[in-house]
């Protein structure tokens, strides 16, 4: 019990200022509770809306590819660099010191490999993402791939009934078919198929036309990177994206397979929050390169 002697009752009520009823920042979430804006406020910057999310969880699908081999030397010299850890729960848990503090993006699906099609992924608790604090759960969605596009669905329909009790921002990653148009149209549909099932996030890829994807999505969108381009082409892609609205990247080849990761992660961090342009961001790259 606080010490009652000195209890001084209050007096500075503010009574002339008006309670100030701002919007939340971020596209689409102001209608969520304290505990989900907590939780989207550390993975986009609240004084850029952005976020420079590092994507590393690859090997839940592909293995050891190359540059997540060995998490503790790829991996965590760029941890301080980015806004956001995308894993896994395995490699979270055996590779990442919680004493990094970072928020985590957790892949919540799994059940396909490199060595099979697309699988009917089964997800995650929600009780299992808040044990590890995650402050957002991440699945993947095949929109148009007959087989598994009802599965990962509805996978991403009862994750948010769940997910939602617990103030769990999830992240809908949109994964295309072989035989998928890679295309403003398609990508919009799926992204806005993702939104409308209740992602508070979509990670998606860029393409031509790509204001539109991101207008006609009520919610943030975030790229991936895809396959290793030259650093320059990487960071154009990233200059398109941001300028076309993106909320921000979630990039992880043309990072960890960059010849310099910690400057790529810096020099796209340089596009996406402080507005510089490509060549700018590729100068910043070129600079650090010969530093770090
Ligand atoms: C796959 C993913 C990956 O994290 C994503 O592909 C990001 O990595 P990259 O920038 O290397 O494409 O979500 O489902």
């Amino acid at each position: 019990m606080a010490d009652l002697d000195d209890l001084r009752d209050g007096s500075d009520f503010g009574l002339d200022k008006a309670v100030e009823l701002s919007g939340y920042f971020m596209k689409g979430s102001n209608n969520n509770s304290w505990g989900f804006k907590d939780r989207m406020s550390r993975i986009f910057r609240p004084d850029t809306g952005k976020s420079v999310m590092l994507a590393f969880d690859h090997g839940f699908i592909m293995g050891p590819t190359s540059g997540v081999e060995r998490i503790d030397l790829s991996i965590l010299p760029l941890a301080p660099y980015a806004d956001c850890l995308m894993a896994s729960r395995g490699v979270i848990k055996s590779c990442i010191p919680p004493t990094f503090n970072k928020p985590i993006c957790l892949r919540s699906d799994a059940g396909t490999s490199i060595l099979t099609e697309l699988n009917h992924n089964v997800t995650m608790d929600v009780q299992n993402a808040v044990a590890l604090n995650a402050s957002a759960m991440a699945v993947m969605l095949a929109i148009g791939d007959p087989s598994t596009e009802a599965k990962t669905v509805a996978n991403l329909y009862k994750l948010v009934d769940q997910a939602e009790k617990f103030g769990m921002p999830v992240m809908a990653v949109t994964a295309v078919g072989k035989d998928m148009a890679r295309d403003a149209r398609y990508f919009g549909l799926a992204s806005r198929i993702c939104a409308e099932n209740g992602a508070s996030i979509v990670k998606t890829y860029y393409t031509e036309g790509f204001e539109n994807v991101v207008a006609c999505c009520p919610v943030p969108i975030v790229i991936a990177g895809g396959k290793k381009l030259a650093e320059l082409e990487a960071l154009e892609l990233c200059y398109r994206a941001i300028q076309c609205g993106a909320a921000g990247v979630d990039m992880g080849r043309n990072v960890f397979q960059s010849e310099n990761p910690v400057a790529m992660i810096q020099a796209v961090g340089g596009v996406v929050h402080d507005g510089l342009s490509p060549e700018e961001g590729f100068e910043k790259f070129n600079d650090l390169k010969n530093t770090v």
